[in-house]
């Protein structure tokens, strides 16, 4: 392909089309999960959710809006001194899109209930300019409890890890972090996410892609805040 190419995932490539529109194509085909992503992009954009519209998919590729700005994440390196203010717009957006009521979806159930879940909303899949935001990376999409959504992030983001910046920056990247966490959790408040850690840690653990290092933090964090039935308070 020689089409700009504006990012590359574990499954799929992201192109930039010109006119407005972006390219995202599996490299193997999977209908079942574009499916699963189109069905709740579009269910959410017609209730007014910040998603970018699809234009136009296939067993393999996803043609839609292509967004303006950043990610979040890119966003926090060149704007450290924002994090408190983009993790309260981070839980904002989260809780937004979490009210939204759509008519019955086909997608996979992930807990009883029937609120469409992102269930990888953390700041790398928010793409933020001056003016606001969108969700994009609905490949995990299911439907639950709002709580379980907002304890994946929660658990996303404490336990994402630091290695690929300079040993000596770490300390002050896990200060920033825990910034974004703690103002993420405070916009998030009307949900409770500590019924659902279990089995947010539970999804993170279960994932091929999770590596090693990742599950000793998984351990940890699920130890930290969700303590086994009957252990000690
Ligand atoms: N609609 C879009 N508009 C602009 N850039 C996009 C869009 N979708 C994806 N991207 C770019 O591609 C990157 C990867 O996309 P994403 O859907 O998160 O897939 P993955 O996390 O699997 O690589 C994003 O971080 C972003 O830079
Ligand atoms: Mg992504």
């Amino acid at each position: 392909m020689d089409l700009p190419l504006l990012g590359r995932g574990r499954t799929a490539d992201v192109y930039d089309l010109g006119d407005g529109r972006v390219l995202r194509r599996y490299r193997e085909p999977r209908p079942a999960l574009v499916q699963r992503e189109v069905t709740a992009m579009q269910a959410l954009r017609a209730a007014g959710a910040p998603v970018p519209k699809v234009f136009d998919s296939n067993d393999t590729d996803i043609v839609m809006e292509k967004v303006r700005g950043r990610a979040m994440l890119d966003e926090l390196k060149v704007r450290p001194w924002r994090a408190g203010r983009l993790g309260r717009q981070l839980g904002e957006m989260h809780l937004a899109v979490l009210q939204v009521v759509t008519e019955p979806l086909d997608l996979p159930v992930a807990a009883d209930g029937s609120t469409v879940l992102h269930l990888d909303y953390h700041p790398g899949n928010v793409m933020v300019d001056g003016s606001g935001a969108m969700v994009i990376d609905w490949t995990n999409a299911g439907l639950g409890p709002a709580g379980l959504d907002v304890a994946m992030t929660w658990m996303l983001m404490a336990t994402s890890d630091v290695d690929d910046v300079p040993r000596l920056l770490r300390p002050f990247v896990r200060r920033l972090r825990g910034r974004v966490v703690a103002e993420y959790l405070a916009a998030t408040s009307v949900v409770d996410p500590l019924p659902y850690v279990r089995e947010a840690c539970r999804r993170r653990l279960e994932d091929p892609e999770t590596r090693p290092e990742e599950k000793v933090s998984v351990r940890a964090f699920e130890a930290a805040t969700a303590p086994a039935p009957g252990a000690p308070a």
